[in-house]
């Protein structure tokens, strides 16, 4: 299970509540492929990239708002991550056959987590607070 610890959370509550929702969205994949119910992943993953994309251009949106000054350097990372997600949508559709799919459809999905949740977003996080938008514990 990946839990959203405090020192991740950027407070800022819109973007917030979307990377719980991914992480929780990914852990009911996690647990759908431990509990053998491979086929929920046909459903799941397509519903996970589409939150994901939606989630990667209201970021977006906000860094352009804010006027964060590595923007460009954030959506191209944002790019690559929607082209590791088509290659999840892939996995997703093996998944039932293949062991090798079901592993590296687990590992993809929290490394996603870990990429942009978890490392690339912490670096507009100290951005917003010099720009008093969000009070750092
Ligand atoms: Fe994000
Ligand atoms: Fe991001």
């Amino acid at each position: 299970m990946v839990e959203l610890s405090p020192s991740f959370e950027l407070e800022y509550q819109p973007i917030d509540n979307d990377h719980r929702r991914l992480i929780g969205i990914v852990n009911q994949i996690v647990k759908a492929l431990d509990d053998g119910r491979v086929e929920e992943c046909a459903v799941l993953v397509p519903d996970f990239v589409n939150f994901a994309k939606k989630h990667f251009l209201r970021e977006e949106a906000f860094l352009k708002k804010v006027g964060y000054p590595q923007l460009q350097k954030h959506y191209h990372h944002h790019r690559e991550l929607n082209a590791k997600m088509d290659t999840m949508v892939r996995l997703a559709q093996t998944a039932r056959d293949s062991e090798v799919a079901r592993e590296s459809l687990g590992k993809e999905l929290v490394f996603f987590l870990m990429d942009d949740v978890i490392n690339a977003d912490l670096d507009f996080k100290s951005y917003l607070a010099d720009k008093g938008l969000i009070e750092p514990r």
